[in-house]
């Protein structure tokens, strides 16, 4: 009976890994749905209204009016579901955001169509919201901005057309990968010159070439004027950028690589104050990255959340194994299993206080309470039952939430790796190391930790293969050099 038991629970088991878990989206509130659906109707309707301005009004009239207004009603919808898609973890503000452009590039388009060239409307919002939001979102916005004109008179010409479908999809595809202010300001150069250099090129109102001269100097201050109005435009909007990401919790890359500064005030602290956490913090870190290069996640994202990710550690660092010099660990003073569990709680508390305290933003605050999981604390759950505690396990597991992305399991995976690897011996084989990781692994997966990461089976293998070339990095570090008296040059 116990057989059939135990087989079942591994087919269950085998059943449960086989299957890539589906990830749940953050849950949004009734009220916010209600005024994302109320910007979006705002947004077809000023799309759409002038159609019903015509005098006499007839029934094909209303159809296309009402085919406008569904068509871009959809298209919001559309855009909602690709930035969702794109940034699993968006929230109400950050989708909020994306419709406030919309609605205020509309806007300018019915009143300004005539004195601000479309480039100078739609170049700097795809900018910014491949920036927060990622390429594709930028993309699925830029094509909606485009395509869409409220003002049925108002048409612009093919060539202006072209450029402006060029420049704004070149902004959004190295929007998002651009990792510096710096580059941001040569792209706000670049862009305005290019789109110059186009306009020139393609004068002619529906030509394709330069032919008629005569156009060309007509229009040529026109240009020059439009690709200077989208250069300052575009200079605003990286002046803006900062402010945009902390109102709407955009995180750039720019953002992303100034809080992985190592001379940020925190990380100082942790370095200061925690000098055993901030080296494991760094080891992790560098796991962690290797692993997230293999499987093709987010490197700087996760470089940035696995440097702040015991940060809580520092209201309480002697507490911490780490950060003990060997001679006296508080844990043993205090001699109660259950208030040790506390203090080991209080580090994702603590940490979380101090995210909120330097705003550090919600991805990476994430990886607080998220590398953790809802792991269990086995060895003061072990002390409490030497002790005949009659304690239920559920005091001795941290909070959670159980990591809600790939990058924070990997962090997690990492975590539970670094002291296993950084006290193996030197002369293990890689054997010894690859079982010692997938032990750590399989015990994470086991108890449950991996359910909402979307790891793959084969992304945790490629996961174990990365630890292992970390270890055999550390390991080549420790291999003392022999040295000789007369070869010093090296
Ligand atoms: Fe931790
Ligand atoms: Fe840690």
């Amino acid at each position: 009976m116990q057989n059939i038991t135990t087989t079942l629970k591994k087919l269950f088991y085998l059943w449960r890994r086989s299957q890539v878990p589906v990830k749940h989206s953050i849950k949004i509130s009734i009220i916010d749905n209600l005024i994302i659906f109320l910007v979006c109707i705002s947004i077809s309707i000023i799309s759409s209204y002038k159609l019903l301005l015509i005098s006499p009004l007839n029934i094909a009239d209303i159809f296309s009016w009402l085919f406008t207004f569904t068509e871009i009603l959809i298209s919001s919808g559309i855009l909602i579901l690709v930035s969702k898609i794109e940034n699993p973890t968006i929230s109400s503000r950050q989708i909020l955001f994306i419709l406030i452009l919309l609605l205020a590039v509309q806007a300018t388009k019915l009143a300004l169509a005539s004195t601000i060239s479309p480039l100078s409307m739609i170049i700097p919002p795809a900018l910014v919201i491949s920036q927060g939001m990622g390429t594709i979102t930028a993309l699925a916005w830029v094509s909606i901005a485009i395509f869409s004109w409220p003002e049925p008179t108002v048409a612009i010409n093919n060539n202006l057309f072209l450029i402006l479908l060029a420049c704004s999809s070149v902004v959004s595809l190295l929007g998002g990968r651009i990792r510096s202010r710096a580059q941001l300001l040569q792209l706000s150069i670049f862009i305005p010159i290019g789109s110059f250099l186009s306009q020139c090129l393609l004068m002619g109102k529906d030509k394709i070439f330069p032919i008629n001269k005569q156009d060309f100097v007509l229009a040529n201050g026109d240009i020059f004027s439009d690709s200077l109005m989208l250069a300052i435009v575009m200079l605003f909007t990286i002046l803006f950028i900062p402010i945009f990401e902390s109102i709407f919790g955009l995180l750039t890359k720019a953002r992303l690589l100034e809080l992985a500064d190592k001379e940020n005030p925190l990380i100082r602290r942790l370095s200061l104050e925690a000098p055993g956490t901030f080296e494991h913090t760094l080891l992790i870190c560098g796991l962690a990255e290797e692993a997230t290069r293999m499987i093709g996640g987010d490197i700087d994202l996760i470089k940035t959340g696995g440097l702040y990710h015991d940060v809580g550690k520092l209201h309480a660092p002697n507490w911490f194994i780490e950060n003990q010099d060997g001679s006296k660990n508080p844990h043993d003073e205090l001699d109660d299993p259950i208030k040790s569990a506390e203090v080991l709680q209080a580090h994702v508390d603590e940490g979380l206080k101090f995210a909120r305290k330097n705003r550090l933003p919600k991805l990476i605050a994430n990886f607080i309470p998220e590398h953790q999981g809802t792991l269990k604390m086995g060895y003061f759950f072990q002390k409490a039952k030497e002790k005949n505690l009659d304690i239920n396990e559920y005091y001795f597991r941290y909070k959670g939430p159980i990591p809600q992305s790939k990058e924070t399991a990997i962090l997690m995976l990492a975590d539970g790796c670094e002291a296993a690897l950084r006290a193996m011996n030197i002369n293990a084989s890689d054997k010894e190391a690859l079982e010692t990781i997938s032990n750590i692994i399989y015990s994470r997966q086991k108890d449950g930790q991996l359910d909402d990461s979307n790891l793959s089976k084969g992304e945790i293998f490629l996961i174990k293969r990365a630890f292992l070339n970390v270890w055999k990095r550390i390991r080549h570090r420790r291999i003392q050099y022999p040295t000789s008296k007369n070869n010093t040059f090296s």
